[in-house]
């Protein structure tokens, strides 16, 4: 099922709420291209956004993780890297196979269930942390 992005989701920080929505985007166009048996050439592209997005997105997230001294960081960071193995198992798998509804469904689970569980059960914990300790807004 593909989610959007709603209020449940917030950290409270502005700027990585926009990035989730972001992400949750980024996630139902690698889903819809999947689906599209004729898009070879829009699922590599949709991988490759994908990668892209995470990345700047998950380093804004550890930027703003040590500026306020989160314990957790190596954590976290472990978890950041874990998701790109599993989308580049996702795209290898892709690139062999080709497009079929099961990978289109772990594609799914891999960006937007992966995504909902990461922001409720880790990306809130380092945000309560900053709330909880000096102020102070995530670098550019
Ligand atoms: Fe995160």
């Amino acid at each position: 099922m593909l989610r959007n992005w709603s209020e449940v989701y917030s950290v409270g920080i502005p700027t990585i709420d926009e990035q989730h929505q972001g992400f949750f985007a980024a996630s139902h166009r690698l889903y819809e291209q999947i689906l599209d048996r004729e898009a070879n050439q829009g699922v590599a592209e949709a991988i490759a956004f994908m990668r892209d997005y995470a990345g700047s997105h998950f380093q804004t997230e550890e930027a703003f993780m040590r500026d306020h001294e989160y314990p957790a960081l190596a954590a976290h960071q472990a978890l950041h890297a874990a998701f790109f193995a599993r989308l580049d198992a996702l795209a290898e798998d892709l690139a062999t196979f080709g497009p079929s509804p099961d990978l289109a469904e772990r594609a799914l689970d891999l960006t937007q269930d992966w995504l909902v569980d990461h922001i409720a059960d880790e990306d809130v914990l380092y945000a309560l942390h900053a709330k909880s300790h000096a102020a102070g807004a995530p670098r550019d």
